[in-house]
């Protein structure tokens, strides 16, 4: 792939942080030395591109992201090897993404080359930070905030764009074990029409409260319903969600609430090219618990770049707890995390040039 250099001042830290253990490594607690930055004003477009000392901001008590989140983000890894080659899982996807993102949410585009080729730039600045304990990874957090002091309801007239980096293990404490999943009957996640496609901040925000319930309840996340009928599965916030009925894998099909997830797109692909039965459709929760009911829900698993695949092994839905596959990862699971991962770290040959070297 060839790459547009960007014209980028770079301002190096004079005190480098200690690096944590790969071995103990959280999701998202701890940060690399350096950030990127580009300011965007109304009339001059994208300007100042600089990699500077990660450092709090210093930001107008009035601007918009704060009163009415106007920001969108992005979420992708990079990867450390036994071949000492760094790996991205398929950045010019997310960097797409976040463009359809801002669009929805009245933002500037961004130069999606240009953007990565900053990325590029920070992580040869900071690789020293990419973990390689099995199961970690850097974790590389791009978006933009409004920052136009104004406490009118219209689209800012500035902006930041910022890419920050976090080494980083399982995204959930169970890791590949599997998860218990709480399908949520009262609250809603999105609707079409609203932001349910945009990677926005109120998307997560509002899912919150269900989380939190759930989390009382002994469950690591919620699945979200359709917010008309209450009927079909939508996603599960942080991850796209599969199930593997009666030797078939079906998944919601993306609908106008749904985050298209570039992990679920690559899974689709990638039991495509295996020739293994996939479809899209509409999936209901009575398909689900039938399936259940005749012995024939097999396996379900999320997918997400945070999350990987993860395995779920209990969904309860109005108090009727279906357990799969006794609790235990499924052979589909297994196979599709194996590869996946693989690929992602230089162990398997990637048929699909998926990943970037550096
Ligand atoms: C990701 O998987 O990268 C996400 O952005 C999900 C987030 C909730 C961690």
């Amino acid at each position: 792939m060839t790459m547009t250099t960007l014209p980028i001042q770079v301002q190096l830290t004079e005190t480098k942080k200690p690096k944590p253990d790969s071995e103990t490594l959280e999701f998202g607690r701890v940060f690399t030395d350096h950030m990127f930055i580009a300011d965007y004003t109304e009339g001059q477009g994208w300007h100042d591109h600089r990699i500077v000392p990660y450092a709090p901001l210093s930001l107008d008590p009035a601007s918009i992201i704060f009163h009415y989140g106007q920001t969108v983000f992005e979420g992708l890894k990079a990867y450390s090897s036994e071949d000492g080659v760094i790996r991205l899982f398929r950045p010019e996807e997310n960097m797409k993404r976040m463009n359809l993102s801002s669009d929805r949410l009245c933002m500037p585009q961004i130069d999606e080359e240009l953007a990565l080729s900053g990325l590029l730039q920070l992580i040869e600045i900071d690789k020293d930070w990419i973990p390689n304990a099995e199961g970690t990874s850097l974790y590389i957090r791009p978006f933009i905030i409004s920052t136009e002091k104004f406490l009118g309801v219209a689209p800012s007239r500035s902006y930041r764009f910022m890419i920050i980096l976090s080494p980083v293990g399982s995204y959930y404490k169970e890791g590949i074990h599997p998860i218990k999943i709480k399908v949520e009957s009262d609250y809603v996640r999105a609707v079409s029409g609203g932001t349910g496609t945009a990677k926005t901040a109120g998307n997560y925000a509002s899912a919150l409260k269900a989380q939190q319930v759930a989390d009382a309840q002994g469950y690591s996340q919620v699945l979200w319903l359709d917010g008309v009928e209450r009927k079909y599965v939508e996603e599960v916030g942080s991850m796209n969600i599969f199930f593997k009925i009666n030797g078939e894998i079906i998944t919601p099909a993306v609908n106008g609430s749904i985050l298209e997830g570039i992990t679920r797109k690559s899974i689709l692909e990638l039991l495509r090219h295996w020739e293994f039965p996939v479809t899209e459709r509409k999936v209901s929760m009575d398909e689900i618990s039938s399936a259940y009911e005749n012995g024939q829900l097999e396996e379900i698993f999320g997918t997400g770049t945070a999350a990987v695949i993860s395995p779920v092994g209990e969904l309860n839905w109005k108090g009727e707890k279906m357990v799969v596959n006794n609790m235990e990862i499924g052979a589909l699971s297994k196979k599709i995390y194996d590869t996946l991962t693989g690929i992602q770290t230089g162990k398997v040959k990637d048929p699909f040039d998926w990943v970037i070297e550096l």
